[in-house]
Formats: structure tokens, sequence, C-alpha cells
């Protein structure tokens, strides 16, 4: 056991080349946000690498962009897009029933790459349509009712010795010394940044508590956290309708030496969707925190702490109406 840990230590410590990433032909990844940013850069190294990625996005007309522009960057690439918004449930509902209804290509699902985020929050606190704070629904709340849908499919796709995977989008903004989440939908006073800050962290936690309930429910899928450090579309290169920033942007964020690329970044939450080597509960993201190659590293504070973990995903539960299918998808797996 213990030099199985030490072999995966310095497996794991292996630099990870994303144009040279393991074969993964035949298999089939979901991508949230896949039209901009980290989401479309996720995207092409997964169809670079040969698996068929379904990009998801909530306008038509930036999902085309982001197909043409990925399969003339990607020669032979396998893509087909998904419309879905992810803060309106009923949205998702519609997108997951869609994909298990075998509309795509094969009818399983190794990963998702649960990427869509509000970055530039609004100033003023504003609610989706069914009345749940926009920042938090968008980041946390639809991702949370997206996983419980499609968890029945990530289970039948697993086997035993391989296990399919779920990854969440943290923050290292998660990491400077942040409150608690406890008004989770901002109530009780609105802040723009601090919105966000606690969006992630409640992603963290149900990152993390999502693999101690599949592990307790015997459900052979992983629950997975990934951040992608500080990456800025700036020092990113320009991709026809993904990522065309102006020279101002271009001079601002090359001034900003800790950044990376999005390309970059998207390392991180690709190595922690396909990497053999990482494991459920897990949190990945760039060595030197804000840019670099992905590492494993230690999750945030409130993240770690079981009783706010246990607290979030009950909230959320309350919140969406629903749970986790565990049961189904421990059935299904058999
Ligand atoms: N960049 C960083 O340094 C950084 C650091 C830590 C964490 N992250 C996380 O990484 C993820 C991606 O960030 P990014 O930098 O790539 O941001 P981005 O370039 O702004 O891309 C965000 C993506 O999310 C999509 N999106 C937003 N709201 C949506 C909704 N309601 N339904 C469906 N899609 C929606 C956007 O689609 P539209 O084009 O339609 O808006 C876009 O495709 C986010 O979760 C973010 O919190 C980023």
């Amino acid at each position: 056991m213990a030099l199985r840990g030490y072999v995966r230590g310095v497996i794991a410590r292996a630099p990870w080349d994303p144009a040279a990433l393991p074969d993964l032909s035949g298999r089939q990844y979901l991508v949230t946000g896949a039209n901009a940013g980290l989401g479309y850069f996720a995207s092409e190294q997964l169809a670079g690498a040969g698996a068929h990625v379904i990009l998801s996005g909530r306008s038509p007309n930036r999902l085309a962009a982001a197909h043409d522009a990925l399969e003339a960057r990607v020669p032979g690439a396998s893509v087909e897009t998904l419309l879905m918004d992810v803060s309106n449930p009923g949205s998702i509902r519609a997108a997951a029933a869609s994909l298990r209804g075998g509309l795509f290509s094969r009818s399983r699902l190794d990963g998702v790459l649960l990427n869509a985020g509000i970055v530039h929050t609004p100033r003023n606190r504003e609610l989706t349509r069914d009345g749940r704070e926009l920042v938090f629904a968008t980041n946390a709340l639809g991702h949370f009712v997206l996983a419980a849908e499609l968890l029945t499919t990530l289970a039948k796709t697993a086997s035993r010795r391989e296990h399919t995977r779920m990854v969440w989008l943290g923050s290292i903004s998660t990491h400077l010394g942040v409150a608690e989440p406890i008004d989770i939908q901002s109530e009780r006073r609105y802040d723009a940044w601090h919105a966000y800050v606690q969006s992630k962290l409640v992603v963290h936690a149900l990152g993390i508590e999502a693999d101690a309930r599949l592990r307790a429910a015997d459900v052979p899928v992983d629950s997975v956290v990934a951040h992608p450090g500080y990456s800025i579309g700036g020092r990113t290169p320009t991709v026809h309708g993904v990522n065309e920033p102006g020279a101002w942007k271009r001079l601002r964020d090359r001034l900003q030496p800790f950044a990376q690329s999005k390309e970059a970044g998207a390392a991180s939450l690709v190595r922690a969707l396909v990497d053999p080597d990482v494991r459920g509960g897990e949190y990945w993201g760039p060595k030197l925190r804000t840019r670099g190659a992905p590492v494993r590293q230690r999750p945030s504070r409130w993240a770690a702490d079981p009783d706010v973990r246990r607290r979030v995903w009950a909230e959320c539960e309350r919140l969406t109406g629903m749970e986790w299918p565990f049961q189904r998808a421990a059935r299904a797996a058999r």
C-alpha cells in the first residue's frame, strides 16, 4: 500500500504535456461553458487526444463559432454541441435528457467537466428566473443538478477497474482567508467579489462531498476538484469567435507575470479529468498556484471541513428539491 502511494506520488509529479495526453479514442466527454475560455481549450485538448467532445453552452451562435474553430484547429476532431444554460434547471434537465436519450454519437459518458461560470460577477445582486442568486446558481447549483442528472450514465459507463469522473471548477481565491460559506445566496449582504469566492467555496465543498458519498454508495464514479490558477485572455492565443482580445487587453495582460494563458490553465482541468493516476476527492491545480504544470494540491480550509460540506450539500438538496440517485447509479454500474 505504502509502495503504491509512493509510486503514485512519483507519477503524479511527472510533467504533464497537454499535447501528449493518453489516447482517448472511443471516449466521450461533456464540457460546460465550452464556447470560450478554459472550457474551449480543455475541449481542444480532449479532442486532440481522440476523444469525442460534447461542447455545451447557452448561446447557439457562440457554440457554433467554437465548434467551427475547434474543427479548424484540431484536424479530424470529433465534436458536437449541446445547448444548455447552467443557471436554469429546466434547461439542464432537458439537455441531460437528450444526452441520456442517445441523441449523441455514443451512449457512453466517460467524464464531465463542470466548467461554466460567471467570473466577472454583476455589481448588484441578481436573481435567476426561479429566484436563486445568479452567481451561486450558475457556478454551483446548476452543476449540482447536472451532475445528479448524469450520474447514472457515468456509472453505467464505468467499470470496477476504471471509474468515470466529474471535475468541478475550484479557484485559488478560496485560499485567500475567506469566511465560512454560510449566507450562500448573499441574502444578507451582496458583494460582487465575495459572491464569486463563496460560489467557488461551495463548488469545492460539493466536489469533495460528492466523492465521499459516491464512495459510501459504492458508485464507480470519481469526483475531483481542479483550478486553473490565474488564466487570462490577453495571454491566450487568438481563436476566431472564441478569444479575440484587443491590443490594450493584450498589453495589460502581458504585464501580469504571474498569470498564464487559458490554454495553459486548461491543462489542470484536463489532467483532473483524464489522468488515470488522479483519485476521487483530490484537488489539482498549477504548480506555482497561479501558473504552471498541474500538480496535486491541498484543498482550501472550509472545503476540507466535513460539517461545512454536509451543510452545503443539504442546502443544495433543499434548494433544488432533489437528491442524487446514488442507489440507482450503484445498481446501474453492476
Ligand atoms: N480564468 C481564471 O483564472 C479562473 C480561475 C479560477 C477559476 N476559474 C473558473 O473556470 C471556469 C471558466 O472560467 P473562464 O476564465 O474560462 O471564463 P470565461 O472565459 O468567461 O468562460 C466562461 C464560460 O462559461 C459560460 N457560461 C457562463 N454562464 C453560463 C450559463 N448560465 N450557462 C452556460 N454557460 C455559461 C460562458 O458562456 P457565454 O460565452 O455564453 O457567457 C463561457 O463559455 C469558471 O468556472 C471560473 O470560475 C477561472
